[in-house]
């Protein structure tokens, strides 16, 4: 049997057991097995996670493993600690997990070991924050530089704005960064409002150093930098940048000794572990920002040598598929019970849909079953008070993740423990749901009539049946929040592996690129202003002469 028939068959077996499991309710599932949270739960690197609110019993996770096996998981997670081209569509290695080694491991990129140049950009970096923390490196009239200003967009954000914010408890006093992402001219106006060009450091950060927001956003920032008090020449003490590309640095006007690189096989999405991460490390200080970079990998470690049937990022994917191809999960919830986190769900849409949000595998043949789920969340308790209806009672089905510490670094009254309860809560509620019965029972002492009793049971009984993942950390550390985004990062490949798909190329957001760059000529503003006329689709073509008029009539 060749290895896809060999797949097809793991795929009828899961779906089998899909198919006994819908006859029952994870309640009697509960009910029916008192070692059922033991058993469907694990620790690693700080974290514990407890899958047995989800529907799975022992032959489900069997099958879910023997398909993890037929997809050979464990031979493609070595072959990307190898340094393995294995994002083939790019030729490119995919080592993230490299930049977080600080053992004398060698990562192997084209028969060469890239681990010395790592630890070099490691020392630059370190280097740079000490001048920047002790005032060395200051600003134009000797003042130390305490605002950061990061400009970039997607993973030269996203990344290290959530870090940023996740570990608030670590800022350095006394300093703050900003984040400046879209191209809409209000993010960086309302970002610059009260600034002192004095005492700003603009980041810019972007691995191709082309992207039209990052570089619109840095020559604005320039321009209002020179109109501020600020000289060419002052410029080195203002703009450093991240980045792969050193001759688009150089020719933006950034001192290439101010330029921290990193190399094409850190994927945009997961560069937070690169110099990407400089304005954490400016936040939280070097030594912090390292001990996140340890935190994942712990995880790597744990991921790498774990049995699947006790790996957590493994079983992490594996309960993501069951939930998307065997019980129709179309939508996965992230939901932090942590304020500090509240940006980790808008980092996860883009590491999991522009990781897996594709409908080719490998070999260019078209999948056969859905892949990424629609990935939205927010911080409890908020989200209980705006879509959570749709979680109980909608007719979607959507799975989710429930994060939090046991341990708040904000312990003030009664804060955490109700926090908590919540958390604890909504899992129980999503899990057991409620009866007609139960909800008749309710009402009982109501006074209603029997008929009126009937119909409001109705809107009060929950399906239940609905999985969740809990993720509990003992407290959010540099360490532990390293650990969590290394966790989502391997659950990513892993689901890539199983699904057949390249979970380091993002063709998909090319088209809306080119077009772009193809219609903003003929905006009025930039370019042309007569009526747009060929090119075109009527809709777009309509659009454009309506903006236009109006923004010509503006003028
Ligand atoms: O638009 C997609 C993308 O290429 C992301 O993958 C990337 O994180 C982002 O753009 C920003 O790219 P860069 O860091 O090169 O500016």
């Amino acid at each position: 049997m060749d290895r896809e028939d060999h797949q097809s068959e793991r795929w009828a077996q899961l779906k089998a057991c899909g198919q006994a499991l819908s006859a029952t309710s994870m309640r009697a599932l509960f009910a029916s097995d008192d070692d059922r949270f033991a058993k469907y739960s694990c620790g690693a690197a700080g974290l514990f996670a407890d899958f047995s609110k989800n529907k799975i019993d022992d032959a489900a996770l069997d099958a879910l493993i023997a398909l993890a096996q037929s997809a050979e998981l464990e031979a493609a997670r070595d072959k990307m600690f190898a340094g393995a081209p294995i994002n083939a569509t790019e030729g490119r290695a995919v080592l993230h997990v490299a930049l977080r080694d600080f053992s004398s491991n060698r990562y192997m990129v084209n028969g060469a070991d890239v681990a010395p140049q790592i630890e070099a950009a490691r020392q630059k970096m370190r280097g740079f924050c000490a001048r920047v923390h002790n005032g060395e490196f200051c600003g134009y009239t000797g003042k130390p530089l305490r605002t950061i200003v990061n400009i970039g967009i997607g993973g030269s954000d996203l990344g290290p704005l959530m870090a940023v914010e996740a570990l608030r408890p670590n800022w350095i006093e006394g300093r703050r960064t900003l984040f400046v992402s879209n191209v809409d001219g209000h993010h960086l106006s309302d970002a610059l409002e009260g600034l002192d060009p004095q005492t700003t450091l603009f980041v810019i950060a972007s691995k191709t150093f082309t992207t039209q927001e990052t570089l619109t956003n840095a020559r604005s920032a320039r321009e209002w930098f020179l109109a501020n008090g600020g000289s060419a020449a002052d410029i080195a003490h203002h703009f450093i940048a991240l980045s792969t590309n050193g001759e688009a640095v150089a020719e933006f006007g950034i001192d290439t000794d101010n330029m921290f690189g990193f190399w094409e096989w850190v994927g945009g999405r997961f560069s937070l572990w690169s110099s990407i991460g400089m304005s954490i490390a400016l936040q939280i200080g070097y030594d912090g920002f390292e001990a996140m970079l340890r935190g994942a990998n712990e995880m790597d470690e744990h991921f790498r040598t774990a049995p699947l049937n006790q790996n957590m990022p493994a079983l992490l994917a594996l309960i993501g598929i069951w939930n998307r191809n065997i019980i129709g999960a179309r939508a996965h919830a992230i939901l932090p019970y942590d304020q500090h986190l509240h940006r980790f769900p808008a980092y996860l849409q883009q590491a999991e849909m522009e990781s897996n949000g594709k409908s080719v595998r490998m070999d260019g043949t078209g999948v056969d079953c859905a892949t990424s789920p629609v990935i939205f969340g927010e911080p409890g308790t908020n989200g209980q008070h705006a879509f959570y209806q749709l979680l109980h009672q909608g007719t979607d089905l959507i799975s989710a993740d429930f994060i939090a510490a046991a341990i708040s670094a904000n312990e003030w009254g009664e804060h955490q423990p109700l926090l908590l309860s919540n958390f604890l809560a909504q899992t129980e509620a999503m899990m057991i749901g409620k009866t007609t019965e139960e909800a008749r029972a309710d009402l009982a002492q109501s006074g209603l009539s029997s008929a009126d009793l009937d119909a409001l049971a109705a809107h009060k009984t929950f399906p239940g049946d609905r999985p969740t993942t809990s993720i509990l950390m003992e407290r959010l550390t540099p360490e532990t929040f390293g650990a969590l985004i290394a966790l989502y990062e391997h659950k990513i490949f892993c689901q890539g592996v199983i699904w057949g798909v390249n979970s380091f190329d993002q063709w998909g957001v090319e088209l809306g690129k080119t077009l772009a760059k193809a219609i903003a000529p003929k905006i009025a503003g930039i370019g042309e202003t007569k009526p747009a006329g060929d090119g075109h689709d009527s809709s777009t073509i309509g659009l454009m002469n309506w903006i236009n008029t109006r923004r010509l009539e503006a003028k």
